[in-house]
C-alpha cells in the first residue's frame, strides 16, 4: 500500500525546498534516527549490530539516501538525523560514540557516517522530495573520554583550554536549575566538559558556526540537545543566528517548567504529554483522564502547542513495545502523535515494533527489519501521515486549530483538530487487541446531520445522524479517523 502525502502531490507546483520556518516546520511530519543504525551505504540488512554493546554499526548518510523512499511513503516529509560532528574516537567502557553526543571537532563531520559531500547530498535528495532536514546539534557540552575534570582540552576544536569551560563540579541535582545548567554532565568513563555559555566568546563562536553548519549543508531545522542543562538567555541569540526553526529537548514532565522555554525557542519537546501518553496506552488499565486533562494544560501554558515536537517514543527512553507488546495499544499511541497538535516526530523502528528498553537497548538497527513496508505500524503511521497531510491540504488553518478533546470515558478518548466540515476526529481506545466490538455514538464533533463521513483506518462510510452523532464502529481496542468523505480525494480508501 503506497500513501502519498501533500507535499508529493505540490510537488511540481511549489518548486525545492527552502531553509524553513516555524510556519513551514507545523505542517512537516518527522521521521528521527540515529544515523548509525538506519541504513547502511552497502544496503546490507543483515549486518549484525548488538545495540547493547554501543558500538558503531555502519549506518550513514548514504544509506539514508537509499531508504528514501521507505520514508517518503510513510508520509513523512522531513527526517531529523543525530549530530553530525566529529566525535571522541575512543572506545570506553560507556562505548563508542556512535549517537553523536560526545563531539570534540564542531568544524568536521564525523567520518563514521561518511563526508561533508555526503551530507550535502542527503541535503539535496531530501530537497529534490521537498522534504526537510532537521540536524541535531549540542551546545551545552563537548565529550572527552575520562573522568570528572582530568581533561586534555586541546583535542577540541575550538574551545581547546579551560577558560571557555565552566569550573567542574558534577550535577548532583536536575531540580536545581542553576547547577543544571552551570555543572557537568557525564560519568567515570565519559566526561561531558560543560561550556560558559554565560561568556560572550562562547556565544560567539556558537553563533557563527550555527550560521556556517546551516548554510554549508543546507539544513532546515534544528534539534537542540540538553536545552535545560544551557541557560535560556543562550537560545534567542542562537536560533536567530540559525535561520531556522528549532526544537529543544528539555527532559522533563512538568509543563510549567517545559512551556517557559518556548519563549527563547520556537519549539520543544513536548516531554509534558510523553509521561502521561505512554501511562494512557501502556496497559489497559491507564488513565485517560490524565492525558485528557494534559492536552488542554499544554494547550493553556505553552505559546504554541502547535509548534511542539510530539513523540511516544525516542532513543533516550525505553521504546514504547517494551512496555507492552499488544499491537493495537501500540497504534493508539502512534496516532495521538500524528493527530494531535505538534509536528508529528515517530523514532525510526517504532514502525516496525521495536521493543528495545533503556539505553542502549532502544538503539537497534532499522535495516535488520529488511525495512519492511507490509508491518501493521509501517500502514498505520502512513495512514495516519496521510489523512493528516491531506487535513493540511484542504485547508490551511487546519494546522493552527489546537487540539480540542470532546469525548472521554474510562478507555476511550476522543479529540477534534480542524474547522467547520473539514476537521478531523481522532478516536483513540486502550481496551487492546482484546477490546469488544462495538459502536460509540460520538457528539461535539462538529459535523453536521447528514454529512457522510469515511473512518480512514478501515475505510468505512459513515452518516452523521439526525442528532449530531456519528456512529464510530469500535474493534479490537484500534484507534479510528474520521474525515468528510468529500475531502478524501483520491488519497485514501479509494480502492
Ligand atoms: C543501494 O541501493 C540504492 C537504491 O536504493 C542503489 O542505487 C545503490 O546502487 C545500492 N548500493 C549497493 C552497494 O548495492
Ligand atoms: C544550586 O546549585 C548551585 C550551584 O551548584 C548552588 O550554589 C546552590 O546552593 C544550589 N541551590 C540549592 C537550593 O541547593
Ligand atoms: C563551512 O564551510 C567553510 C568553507 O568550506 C568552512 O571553512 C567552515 O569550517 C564550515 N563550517 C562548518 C560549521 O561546517
Ligand atoms: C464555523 O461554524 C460556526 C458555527 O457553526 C460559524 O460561526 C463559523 O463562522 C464557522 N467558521 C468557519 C471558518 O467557517
Amino acid at each position: 500500500m503506497m500513501f502519498f502525502g501533500r507535499l508529493s502531490l505540490l510537488a511540481s507546483l511549489i518548486g525545492p525546498a527552502i531553509a524553513a520556518t516555524p510556519a513551514e516546520w507545523r505542517t512537516q511530519s518527522i521521521y528521527f534516527m540515529l544515523t548509525d543504525r538506519f541504513a547502511r551505504t552497502d544496503n546490507s540488512t543483515t549486518a549484525s549490530c548488538d545495540s547493547s554493546m554501543g558500538q558503531y554499526c555502519g549506518g550513514s548518510w548514504q544509506g539514508i539516501i537509499n531508504q528514501l523512499d521507505y520514508i517518503q511513503n510513510m508520509g513523512f516529509t522531513a527526517i531529523w538525523i543525530t549530530p553530525v560532528t566529529e566525535q571522541l574516537p575512543q572506545s570506553t567502557s560507556d562505548g563508542e560514540a556512535y549517537h553523536g553526543y560526545w563531539q570534540q571537532d564542531i568544524y568536521s563531520v564525523n567520518s563514521n557516517y561518511g563526508t561533508a559531500d555526503d551530507l550535502k547530498a542527503l541535503a539535496s535528495a531530501l530537497h529534490d522530495r521537498n522534504m526537510y532536514l532537521m540536524v541535531d546539534v549540542v551546545t551545552n557540552h563537548m565529550g572527552y573520554a575520562g573522568a570528572g575534570n582530568d581533561v586534555d582540552y586541546s583535542v577540541f576544536n575550538p574551545f581547546n583550554s579551560e577558560d571557555y569551560f565552566h569550573a567542574y563540579c558534577e550535577i548532583t541535582d536536575y531540580s536545581n536549575t542553576t547547577m543544571a545548567e552551570q555543572c557537568w554532565e557525564g560519568d567515570t568513563t565519559v566526561s561531558l566538559p560543560d561550556l560558559n555559555t554565560e561568556s560572550e566568546t562562547v556565544q560567539n563562536l556558537w553563533n557563527d558556526w550555527i550560521t556556517d553548519l546551516v548554510s554549508n549543508y543546507s539544513i532546515d531545522g534544528l534539534r537542540i540537545d540538553s536545552v535545560f542543562e544551557v541557560q535560556k538567555d543562550f537560545f534567542p541569540g542562537f536560533e536567530k543566528a540559525a535561520g531556522v526553526y528549532c526544537v529543544g529537548e528539555v527532559d522533563n514532565g512538568d509543563p510549567t517548567l517545559v512551556c517557559p522555554y518556548q519563549d527563547v525557542l520556537d519549539g520543544v519537546l513536548d516531554y509534558p504529554t510523553y509521561w502521561p501518553l505512554l501511562r494512557a496506552f501502556e496497559s489497559t488499565s491507564g488513565s485517560i483522564s490524565d492525558l485528557y486533562d494534559m492536552i488542554n494544560t499544554v494547550k493553556s501554558d505553552c505559546a504554541d502547542s502547535t509548534l511542539l515536537g510530539s513523540f511516544v517514543e525516542n532513543h533516550d527512553n525505553p521504546r514504547f513495545a517494551s512496555y507492552t507488546d499488544d499491537m493495537s495499544l501500540a497504534k493508539n499511541a502512534a496516532a495521538f502523535t500524528i493527530m494531535s497538535d505538534g509536528i508529528p516526530i515517530i523514532y525510526a523502528g517504532q514502525e516496525q515494533h521495536y521493543d528495545g528498553g533503556a539505553v542502549p537497548k532502544n538503539r537497534e538497527a532499522v535495516w535488520l527489519s529488511k525495512f519492511d513496508t507490509s508491518s501493521e505500524l509501517y500502514t498505520l503511521i502512513s495512514q495516519g501521515n496521510a489523512i493528516r497531510n491531506q487535513a493540511i491540504y484542504k485547508d490551511a488553518d487546519y494546522i493552527t486549530y489546537k487540539n480540542y478533546p470532546i469525548y472521554q470515558d474510562d478507555t476511550t478518548l476522543a479529540m477534534r483538530k480542524g474547522y467547520n466540515g473539514t476537521q478531523t476526529i481522532t478516536v483513540l481506545s486502550n481496551l487492546g487487541s482484546g477490546g469488544s466490538e462495538y459502536t460509540l455514538s460520538l457528539s461535539n464533533t462538529g459535523f453536521e446531520a447528514g454529512l457522510k463521513v469515511t473512518e480512514i483506518i478501515t475505510c468505512t462510510s459513515l452518516t452523521v445522524d439526525d442528532s449530531g452523532d456519528v456512529p464510530v464502529p469500535m474493534n479490537s481496542g484500534e484507534p479510528r479517523i474520521l474525515y468528510p468523505s468529500s475531502g478524501l480525494g483520491t488519497t485514501l480508501c479509494s480502492s
